[in-house]
This record gives structure tokens, C-alpha cells and sequence, in this order.
């Protein structure tokens, strides 16, 4: 950076730029804020960018974004931004702690209404129907597999363990997680799957996961379980998931995310009587709850201290 001249920091949002740039921190003089919400006002001022702020940010841009030297990602996953065209100068954060207790409260919500039966009771009620018949289960003892144990997945287990559920989770190294019964291997993910009640996968996607829910650990399910699925589609094969919930190889799936978003209308995930699709919503991005974490890495990046957060571009998370 020339000296004098002030960082240039490019918001960029699809719908909520104006707020994301208003919440940045940026002391007079030293940082100047361009908010951009189409890609058109993106390529306007990408050439000055010092500093990208966006969730996904056009990737065509990457290539004039010659003075760019930090990205910070507003979501939970980055994959979007690992890009060959983003050059390897560039560093790339992301944003902890925010989105863990919002999917902690999903996973949960849906546990219960799956053992609280409450489709059914719902549905016999539009019938005026007295279905004693029909207990409800304890979501207490339990088994939830936890596949993906970042910041995420253990603020989910946490929430799982206050209930009293055993929660297990399945990890590339297996090492022992506090507030986790036990911590599986990746080799060793169809052992985890097949002791669960409900499995909840919070992977992000990368060479290595893409696919990873695949015909053979679908079937090492127990016919009774539920998928929840809140980290990226495609760590999950559809077709094969498709396959599994018509058979009744497993009882459900709770599905927050996609290959391709939004879910289009013709996919037959849609016609599933055993599917709940909610529309990527499980860890919502705020520009308020967002901000704090931006803020103190742009204090960081305008003092020259390393940034926090840094995503290791190889593992892609
Ligand atoms: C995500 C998000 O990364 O919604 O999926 O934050």
C-alpha cells in the first residue's frame, strides 16, 4: 500500500450490502468503504479493492483485483471463494462463533419435532383426530453423529448433550472433543453412522467431502435414523439419498442445503413424504452479527497484525 493512501474495502452483498458496508468500522481517513450489490458495481471498484467483504463475490472479478490482499468471507463456508482465479496472495478469513448456536437451535428444533411426533399431531388435528395412539419418543439417550466437528458441530453438541442426548462425532484425525461420548476417525465414519439416531453433517465442501454421504453410508443407517444435512449439498449424493429415503432405508432427512440453490422445483427431493427442505437458512448471516468479527480482523489488517480466522486454502476451511 502506497503510504497516505487509504484501504479500500469492497462490501458486496446481493441484498444487504448498504447494511453490511454501514456496520464496518472504518476510522476516518484510513479506510474507504465501496458497497456493491450487483456485479456491475463489484467490477466498478474491484480494481482498488485492498479489502473484500462479501458472500459470494462474482469470481469472474478475482482477475482485476490487482491491489487485493485479504477476503473475509460473510458466511459460514468459503468454498465459493476458493477459486483458481483468486490469486494465492490473497488471504482468506472467516467467521466463527456466529453461526453455531442458530444450527445448535435447527438441529435441535428438528430432533424433537421428529420425537415429538409433530407432523403427526398437527396433521390428526386438521382431521379432529384423537391420536393417543401415537406416542412421542425422548430425544434423551439418543445418539446423534455429529460428522464435522469445527466450531460448529461442537456448539451443536454441546446443545445435543444439555438435552442428554450421547453424542458422537466423526472427525479426519478421530482425536478426543470435550462434551463429545466419543470422536470417530474419517476411516471409521460408517462405524459412527451406524450407531446413530439422528446424524447431522456440518462439513464444508472440498475435494475430500464432495460425495462423502454416499450409497454405502447411507446404508450403513439404521432404518429409524434421520439426516440432517446443514453444512453444503453436495458433501451429500443426492441420488443416492434419493434412493435411500424411498426405500425406507432411513426414516427421513431434514435438508437445509443443496447441490444446486435454490432447490429447483422439478427435483424430487421436493415430492419426498419423508423430507423437510428448509431454504439455507439453518445459519443465518446478519450484517450485525457478522460485523464484531470483520471489525476486529479490519483493525488487525489497518495495524498490520496478523488476521484471525485465516482459512487454510488447501483443506478449504
Ligand atoms: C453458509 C452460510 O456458509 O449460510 O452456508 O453462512
Amino acid at each position: 500500500m502506497a503510504a497516505g493512501r487509504p484501504v479500500h474495502a469492497l462490501v458486496y452483498d446481493t441484498s444487504e450490502a448498504a447494511r453490511y458496508g454501514a456496520l464496518v468500522r472504518a476510522p476516518r481517513g484510513r479506510v474507504v468503504v465501496h458497497v456493491a450489490s450487483t456485479p456491475a458495481q463489484a467490477a466498478a471498484h474491484v480494481a482498488e479493492a485492498d479489502v473484500i467483504y462479501a458472500w459470494k463475490f462474482p469470481p469472474e472479478l478475482y482477475a482485476k483485483a490487482a491491489r487485493l490482499r485479504w477476503l473475509h468471507g460473510m458466511g459460514a463456508g468459503v468454498e465459493w471463494a476458493l477459486v483458481p482465479t483468486l490469486p494465492s496472495r490473497v488471504v482468506v478469513t472467516r467467521a466463527p462463533g456466529v453461526f453455531g448456536p442458530w444450527m445448535a437451535e435447527y438441529v435441535l428444533g428438528w430432533c424433537l419435532w421428529v420425537t415429538q411426533r409433530m407432523a403427526a399431531y398437527q396433521d390428526a388435528q386438521r382431521r379432529r383426530a384423537w391420536i393417543q395412539h401415537v406416542p412421542p419418543e425422548r430425544l434423551a439417550g439418543k445418539t446423534l453423529a455429529i460428522v464435522g466437528l469445527g466450531d460448529i458441530g461442537r456448539v451443536v453438541a454441546r446443545a445435543a448433550r444439555a438435552l442428554d442426548m450421547r453424542v458422537v462425532g466423526v472427525t479426519r484425525s478421530g482425536r478426543a472433543v470435550s462434551g463429545v461420548d466419543r470422536v470417530y476417525p474419517s476411516r471409521e465414519l460408517r462405524r459412527a453412522l451406524a450407531g446413530a439416531d439422528f446424524v447431522v453433517v456440518i462439513l464444508p465442501l472440498s475435494e475430500h467431502t464432495r460425495g462423502l454421504i454416499g450409497e454405502r453410508e447411507l446404508a450403513a443407517m439404521r432404518p429409524t435414523a434421520w439426516l440432517l444435512n446443514i453444512g453444503r449439498g453436495s458433501v451429500v449424493d443426492e441420488g443416492a439419498l434419493l434412493r435411500a429415503l424411498e426405500r425406507r432405508t432411513i426414516a427421513g432427512a431434514v435438508l437445509d442445503v443443496f447441490a444446486t440453490e435454490p432447490l429447483p422445483p422439478d427435483h424430487p427431493l421436493w415430492a419426498a413424504d419423508n423430507v423437510v427442505i428448509t431454504p439455507h437458512i439453518s445459519g443465518p448471516s446478519t450484517p450485525e452479527g457478522l460485523a464484531p468479527v470483520f471489525n476486529d480482523n479490519l483493525a488487525r489488517f489497518l495495524s498490520g497484525r496478523p488476521l484471525r480466522y485465516v482459512v487454510d486454502r488447501k483443506r478449504g476451511y
